[in-house]
């Protein structure tokens, strides 16, 4: 079972294969263009480097995030420093040098609302079946009308199980509703050598905008 405890040990023994050294690809080719100021919510935003791209495009960036390490290593990484309120459950950590706030705690305890966009890498994937419904219903619920997702995911054959999980190109539309677009799609056993180590048969990551209903 997938608990928080999982990931927090998952931060705690370095396990973190998810984690991209550089900005993600997919971000900088497909985000579309948006006022500067808007704010743009990164659900499990682990230490991502994506969040420093998107707040250096003018935007106001909140991650969400359960492990205090990955906070740490995202602010000691960038050479950041910040100030921190304790809100309920949640820690609101605010950086000093760019627009970006992180909260540490779970996810389904943050519930502010407004944000004009979302960027969803690793996040509905990392979610097992019988709490991915809620995520997307959750993270839904903290956009604006107006607002888009940009989101990410992986549909995969083979041995392995997950996080992250394969999700199928139907279960995500059923989930995030009719007003969504399949962008692009690559398959990585042709593109990455990592993803040939005999593990798969097939692996393919998708990109998608949804709009709100
Ligand atoms: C697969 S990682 C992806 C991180 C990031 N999106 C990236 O692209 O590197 C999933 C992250 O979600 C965090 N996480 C899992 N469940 C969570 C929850 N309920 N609330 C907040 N964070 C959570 C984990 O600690 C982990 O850092």
């Amino acid at each position: 079972m997938i608990t928080n405890d999982f990931w927090l040990e998952r931060w705690q023994t370095g396990r973190i294969g998810f984690h991209q050294e550089g900005i993600n690809p997919k971000l900088v080719d497909y985000w579309p263009i948006l006022a500067k100021q808007s704010k743009v919510l990164v659900p499990l935003c682990g230490k991502t480097n994506d969040m420093i791209w998107l707040a250096e495009q003018g935007y106001q960036v909140t991650g969400v995030e359960l492990s205090s390490l990955a906070i740490i290593e995202f602010i000691g990484d960038n050479d950041l420093t910040y100030e921190t309120l304790q809100q309920g459950n949640l820690k609101i950590h605010t950086v000093n040098e760019l627009p970006i706030r992180l909260i540490e705690g779970d996810y389904f305890d943050f519930n502010e609302q407004g944000f004009d966009a979302c960027y969803d890498r690793a996040a509905m994937v990392a979610m097992p079946q019988n709490v991915r419904e809620k995520y997307v219903q959750h993270t839904l619920q903290r956009l604006s009308q107006k607002a888009f997702v940009l989101l990410i995911t992986l549909q995969y054959q083979g041995d392995k199980k997950g996080p992250p999980f394969s999700v199928a190109e139907k279960e995500v539309i059923q989930l995030w509703g009719t007003d969504i677009k399949k962008l692009a799609s690559e398959n990585l056993m042709e593109t990455n050598p990592d993803y040939r180590d005999g593990s798969y048969t097939s692996f393919e990551e998708s990109v998608w905008h949804i709009d709100q209903n």
